[in-house]
């Protein structure tokens, strides 16, 4: 349908009459344009203050855990902790150590899962995605490479 009055035009907002409806068309449409304009904004200056802040530690030696096992690591001066786990003999994985659930510090491993004793969440120990029990996503998983005998971990 073109406009009635012959502007030629398929979808004219000039000549298109302002009801209520429309209007709130329109402030929906301008609302939703500065949400994304706001959250890209943000994300970037995160994403930014993030890569800014990293900084990469070495929280363990590579005997330091035996295959298919986990410790928990305090990066050298800082008070933050780690879990590294060693799934096999080549990999080696870092993970936030505090369930996803109820932000309670893991207790354990079981076979291939960190588990969290407080309600029985688990997590794999290569992905730290959810295996089991109520957690509410994956462990936070943190950049890990191994130079020589040092596991180093990006946080
Ligand atoms: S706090 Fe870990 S399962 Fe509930």
């Amino acid at each position: 349908m073109t406009c009635e009055n012959l502007c030629g035009t398929v979808v004219c907002e000039e000549h298109t009459p302002k009801t209520p409806e429309n209007a709130l068309l329109s402030r929906r449409g301008l609302l939703s344009a500065f949400a994304g304009i706001a959250a890209t904004i943000g994300l970037a200056s995160f994403g930014e203050s993030a890569m800014a802040a990293s900084k990469t530690y070495v929280a363990c030696k590579t005997t330091d855990i035996t295959v298919g096992g986990a410790k928990l690591v305090t990066l050298p001066g800082t008070n933050v902790q780690i879990v590294v786990t060693r799934p096999n003999k080549t990999s080696y994985h870092a993970f936030s150590p505090y369930c996803t659930h109820q932000t309670t510090m893991l207790s354990g491993i079981q076979g291939t899962n960190l588990i969290c004793q407080r309600h029985g969440a688990s997590y794999n120990t290569t992905t730290g995605s959810p295996t089991g029990g109520p957690a509410r996503g994956g462990l936070k998983r943190y950049t890990t490479t191994v130079v020589g005998t040092s596991v180093k971990v990006t946080v």
